[in-house]
């Protein structure tokens, strides 16, 4: 309808949205196909400057792998800027990467996606395109958004200036996983390219197919790719949720959660992938998707699979409220005044994201609680954590929470004098900690909570006569 279906070669790419998604998916396109100019666009210049940075430790993203592919093709085929229209203006092709954040007040708060950066960014395509522009869907967003895009496209057309603009549609979501996002583009299991016209899709998939083997590209329809990046999503959420769930029962029956995933991983029909019970899922995503597909159910009156989809959400919130209560009642009921190290801030390990990190939760109900936190993370900045903890205490209008929390530079410093060591992110880093030295810093009676099962059997014999009380999620280990 929109399409004139020109089988034009692709030479120019367009990205809006220099994120988690948008860069590093189009560091690695440049990287494998050289002969496309690639211009990633961002509204916000200090990520901009950040992409640009000769110092390549300074790139806005932590991911293994990545500052040495963007030093590659940098200045090369691949630019980062601000200038939105001009980068739209000369490109064949357009990728949406900006955020679709669950909204939080009008209709459908708390559930429905935010899409209005994604409206906007359609808006500046419709106004400054030119010739025949594919535009992918890359942000994964609700199902039936590409009729979005098209109303909006539509609404343009009888301005003077639309009259050679043509459009097609593609939803291409992205199923990277952030701290091995490099890999997983490198090697993805699958890449799904959805649409209604087969010369766009096939556009869309040679582009890919410098590098992945063509059997792992899905052409589906339009609505089948959206539908899938949700529900992709959500199963996996729901994986963790479940294993939370019997880690919790394995502490009462004095089963070992680690014993049980490995028993039932090994069945090929469950997979052994996604079985790690911790303190929930984090991540810009999860949550979102699924209160995405929630909303979608409500919406078509299916209440009963909206609730289904719903518990998997409330089981993660459930999991992060048990942890910090059982660390309060460890420590004799209060812990007012105490000092809680907290080693990981991270969502997950090898990233220095923290959105809907189990983190904020669990510091944020012990800081409620009356404790002093210190907080030692290797890659999450200082700036981040205090961003987070804004939002969530509302500092601006309770300034005593300000001084409740520091972040140390080592983990010596986060330990000294504390009554307990939370482990919430699984860094390697932690792996290999001398964990007899540590524990000798503690304020005595003390305690490690292991939210991540990083302790091994030779941690424990080590630090059997130390005097040192440990709880790990899921196993039952005597004091
Ligand atoms: C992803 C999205 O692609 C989403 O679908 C996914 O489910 C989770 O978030 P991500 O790359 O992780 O995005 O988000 P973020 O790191 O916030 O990056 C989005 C970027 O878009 C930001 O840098 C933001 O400044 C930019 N943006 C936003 C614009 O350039 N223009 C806008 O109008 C809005
Ligand atoms: C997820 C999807 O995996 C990815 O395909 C999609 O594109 C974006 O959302 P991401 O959120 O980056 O990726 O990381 P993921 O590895 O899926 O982890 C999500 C959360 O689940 C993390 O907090 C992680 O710690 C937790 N998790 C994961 C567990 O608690 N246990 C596990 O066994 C696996």
């Amino acid at each position: 309808m929109l399409s004139n279906s020109s089988l034009k070669v692709i030479k120019n790419i367009c990205c809006i949205g220099a994120g988690y998604v948008g860069g590093p998916t189009m560091t690695m396109i440049a990287y494998k196909c050289p002969n496309l100019q690639i211009k990633v666009v961002d509204i916000n210049e200090k990520r901009i400057k950040a992409w640009n940075s000769p110092d390549l430790d300074d790139l806005p993203i932590y991911e293994p792998g990545l500052s040495e592919i963007v030093e590659k093709v940098r200045d090369k085929n691949l630019f980062f800027s601000t200038n939105v229209s001009e980068a739209i203006a000369s490109a064949d092709v357009i990728f949406l990467s900006v955020n679709t954040p669950t909204k939080i007040q009008g209709v459908g708060s708390g559930k429905a996606s935010n899409l209005e950066y994604l409206e906007r960014s359609v808006r500046e395509i419709a106004s400054y395109s030119s010739g025949h522009t594919i535009i992918v869907e890359k942000s994964t967003v609700p199902v039936k958004t590409a009729e979005t895009i098209k109303s909006i496209l539509i609404s343009y057309f009888n301005k003077e200036s639309s009259v050679e603009k043509t459009y097609s549609i593609i939803s291409n979501p992205e199923f990277l996983a952030e701290g091995s996002a490099i890999k997983d583009l490198e090697n993805p299991d699958r890449v799904l390219i959805g649409g209604e016209e087969i010369d766009a899709i096939n556009q869309i998939a040679n582009i890919y197919n410098q590098w992945v083997p063509e059997q792992k590209i899905i052409k589906t329809n339009l609505w089948s790719s959206e539908l899938s990046k949700l529900a992709a999503n959500a199963f996996l959420a729901q994986k963790v949720s479940s294993i939370n769930t019997i880690s919790v029962i394995c502490e009462k029956t004095g089963a070992n959660i680690n014993e049980v995933s490995r028993a039932i991983g090994s069945d090929k029909r469950i997979g052994d992938k996604f079985l790690n019970s911790g303190p929930g899922f984090g991540g810009s995503c999860f949550k979102k998707d699924i209160m995405s597909l929630v909303y979608l159910c409500n919406f078509y009156r299916l209440d009963e699979i909206a609730k289904y989809w719903e518990n998997v959400v409330t089981i993660n919130d459930w999991q992060q409220d048990r942890i910090s209560n059982l660390i309060i009642q460890k420590l004799f009921g209060t812990i007012r005044g105490k000092k809680i190290a907290i080693f990981g801030f991270a969502f997950k390990a090898d990233t220095n994201d923290t959105r809907e990190s189990p983190a904020i939760n669990i510091s944020k109900n012990l800081i409620l609680e009356g404790a002093q936190l210190s907080i030692y993370d290797p890659k999450v900045k200082e700036d981040n954590i205090k961003r987070e903890f804004d939002y969530c205490l509302d500092v601006s209008t309770n300034k005593e929470f300000e001084s409740s929390w520091a972040k140390t530079d080592s983990v010596e410093e986060a330990v000294k004098d504390a009554d307990a060591i939370v482990i919430l992110t699984e860094w390697v880093v932690f792996k290999k900690l001398n964990w007899n030295y540590l524990v000798g810093l503690l304020r005595k009676p003390s305690w490690i909570f292991d939210t991540r099962n990083i302790f091994n059997l030779r941690d424990l014999k080590d630090l059997k006569n130390t005097g040192i009380n440990i709880w790990i999620n899921g196993q039952d280990i005597p004091n």
